[in-house]
């Protein structure tokens, strides 16, 4: 494909993904494999990043059990991911010569803000900061990265570099499988960051798709109020979980209900998911319904901890 803008040739030669939660495993994966781009693997929690890269390990062994990719592929991927204690901010990247970061820490508003007006002022442009957020206005985050402690640099030649490297690369859980990517320009990203965001999607296997920086994206936009429905359905006593999901799957052939969905999505980042929709839009109809705060406040967050909707081993 001939590439409009000549900065979005630069290749991704490096990357730094933070979280490695799982979606920042799964993006780690298809980095590693499909992009083939080392890159180093950030979480401050020692035993999430640890149980990550066994995983990880073990994603590769199937891809070669199943004759997908030779050991010499799956070795070299894994080669790749280097994990590294920390946010990314601290003892982390500073000094590196990353061209891409993908931040993928949980979907709350501040932590987010906080990484990119950090990142922002330890990577300078023209690093791409990507987020994967699922809801989080990517123009706010722009502005986070165009902010030095407590100062604008709106409308400033660094402000306008700085925001213009921010842009939402938006994959979707299990990555390895999920064939897409939604690319979000923030109103200050730039067209050469957008352009190589979306290179990047393809490189990774993905279709890759575009949305306007608005709350939920196309996906999030549609699929939460569907899941919170599903859980009114079951907060009423309208039917079962199970005749829920089985209508999904077998009436609608989707690939599982929604119940068992907003298991696999995690019923804290559905949660969080809403607020951030019902707070922007004002909206009720994002208005996340009470057994899934309640579910929440129990911990039963999904297959994650083993016990959402359904239980899990
Ligand atoms: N995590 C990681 N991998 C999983 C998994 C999970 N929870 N569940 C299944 N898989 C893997 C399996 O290990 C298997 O991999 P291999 O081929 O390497 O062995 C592969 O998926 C297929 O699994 P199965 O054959 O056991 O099951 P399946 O054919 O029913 O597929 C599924 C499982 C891919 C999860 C399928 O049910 C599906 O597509 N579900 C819908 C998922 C979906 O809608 N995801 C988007 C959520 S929205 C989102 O992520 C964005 C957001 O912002 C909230």
């Amino acid at each position: 494909m001939k590439l409009r803008h000549p900065d979005a040739a630069r290749q991704i030669s490096r990357a730094a993904i933070i979280g490695a939660g799982q979606m920042g495993l799964g993006i780690a994966y298809v980095t590693a494999l499909h992009a083939k781009v080392p890159l180093t693997l950030h979480d401050p929690s020692p035993s999430v990043l640890s149980s990550s890269l066994k995983r990880l390990d073990k994603l590769f062994e199937r891809d070669v059990e199943k004759a997908r990719i030779s050991r010499e592929e799956a070795e070299a991927a894994r080669a790749r991911i280097t994990g590294r204690q920390g946010d990314g901010t601290e003892g982390g990247l500073e000094g590196e010569d990353v061209d891409l970061v993908i931040e993928a820490i949980p979907e709350i508003p501040d932590l987010k803000i906080k990484l990119f007006s950090r990142l922002s002022a330890l990577l300078p442009p023209p690093t791409i900061l990507g987020s994967n957020t699922s809801s989080i206005s990517l123009t706010r985050l722009a502005a986070a990265a165009s902010r030095e402690e407590g100062q604008s640099l709106t409308n400033t030649n660094e402000g306008n570099a700085q925001a213009g490297r921010v842009v939402g690369i938006h994959f979707f859980n299990p990555v390895p499988q999920m064939k897409l990517v939604e690319v979000i320009p923030a109103l200050q990203t730039s067209p050469e960051t957008l352009e190589r965001a979306r290179e990047f999607g393809k490189a990774c296997g993905k279709e890759v798709t575009t949305s306007a920086d608005s709350p939920g994206f196309i996906a999030n936009a549609i699929l939460m109020p569907m899941i919170n429905e599903a859980i009114i359905v079951l907060e009423k006593g309208i039917a079962t979980k199970e005749d829920i999901d089985t209508t999904f799957r077998l009436g609608m052939a989707h690939p599982m209900g929604p119940l068992a969905l907003a298991d696999l999505i995690g019923l804290d980042t559905c949660l969080h998911i809403q607020r951030v929709l019902l707070q922007e839009t004002g909206d009720t109809k994002y208005r996340p319904a009470g057994l899934l705060v309640r579910m929440v406040d129990a911990g039963w967050v999904g297959r994650k901890v083993g016990k959402g909707f359904y239980e899990y081993d």
